[in-house]
């Protein structure tokens, strides 16, 4: 037997969000040559397994970052592991008894989904801070890893702009006109990807590091709303709102204060244009150019 005949489990968290479904659908098309990968998806809710229940070849099992056990269980004879987390100021704990069940488990690689921010050493938003405290725990296990850390994702427009794009032709935010390189999120998966299926020697080149992902060009939200219009064939308008609007409108929903905190300094990233580099890390691991912003949106014109 040699090693490309030995089978390794693949355990995806998050799968039923936007970028771990994604990533499971990657996966499960993948060339019949990395076929010796079984895919597992951790699911959170009933809602999250109903959306997977489809896929031919998936494994499920439950996961909950606030239930031992059921990490115990996901992680036993996993090789590789796709990690998202949604951090918040009290997860940390759970966080340092996720990475202890991993090595204890044996689990030999870890891609995890960071945020931009934590490309610096001390970021200067809550989620980067949160996000970077979770990758010093993985660092500090010894387990290899790479951590995917991208800007705003296009699919933003779908899950948090979509609901007034479609109801009111318009979308709301408090960022002026700052620039965000807006990435793609099947393009943070297909790294991921890419990572995960690579063969131990190949993966060396990822190993231990972090890659700031971007998209192919920064664009204000005025010139997202000019792409839409465009796209679907009606005027969609950008508010620009003052922050205080903002925070109220997150408060109704009933968001939590340090999460509203935190969405806001995000805001206040993007209005200062610090979020509008560009980087040519999705292209170096994927071998193509990431999606425009436009492709994006004909992709998902049926969500307009
Ligand atoms: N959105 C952006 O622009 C952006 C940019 C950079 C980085 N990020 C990072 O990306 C991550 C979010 O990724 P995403 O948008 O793909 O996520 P998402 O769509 O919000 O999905 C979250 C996933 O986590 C699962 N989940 C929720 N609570 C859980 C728990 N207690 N235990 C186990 N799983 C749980 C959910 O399952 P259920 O649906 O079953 O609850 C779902 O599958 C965050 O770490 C964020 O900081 C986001």
């Amino acid at each position: 037997m040699n090693n490309s005949d030995i089978i390794a489990n693949l355990l995806v968290t998050g799968a039923s969000g936007t970028v771990g479904h994604e990533l499971v659908k990657q996966l499960l098309a993948s060339p019949p040559h990395l076929a010796n990968h079984n895919i597992i998806a951790g699911v959170h809710s009933k809602n999250g397994a109903e959306k997977l229940n489809n896929y031919s070849g998936l494994k499920i099992v439950d996961f909950d970052y606030s239930k031992s056990d059921t990490i115990t269980n996901a992680f036993r004879n996993v090789n590789s592991l796709f990690l998202l987390t949604i951090p918040n100021p009290d997860s940390l704990d759970n966080f340092v008894d996720l990475i202890n069940l991993a090595k204890n488990s044996g689990i030999s690689y870890v891609v995890k989904l960071s945020v931009q921010e934590t490309i610096d050493s001390e970021p200067k938003t809550m989620l980067g801070r949160l996000h970077k405290q979770e990758e010093k725990i993985v660092e500090e296990s010894g387990i290899p890893h790479t951590f995917l850390c991208p800007t705003g994702f296009m699919q933003n427009f779908v899950t948090f702009y979509g609901d007034t794009i479609r109801t009111q032709n318009v979308f709301y935010a408090p960022t002026g006109d700052g620039k965000v390189s807006f990435v793609d999120s099947r393009d943070i998966a297909t790294v991921a990807a890419t990572i995960l299926l690579s063969q131990s020697s190949k993966r060396k080149q990822y190993e231990n590091q972090s890659f700031n992902l971007t998209g192919p060009e920064a664009l204000s939200y005025g010139q997202a709303a000019e792409i839409i219009s465009n796209i679907v064939g009606r005027k969609i308008s950008y508010r620009d709102i003052p922050e205080s609007k903002a925070r109220d409108n997150m408060e109704m929903l009933g968001m939590k204060k340090w999460l509203v905190d935190a969405i806001i300094e995000l805001h206040n990233i993007t209005k200062s244009g610090k979020a509008s580099g560009i980087t040519d890390s999705v292209e170096s691991i994927i071998g193509r150019k990431p999606h425009r912003f436009e492709e994006f949106v004909i992709d998902y014109i049926s969500s307009f």
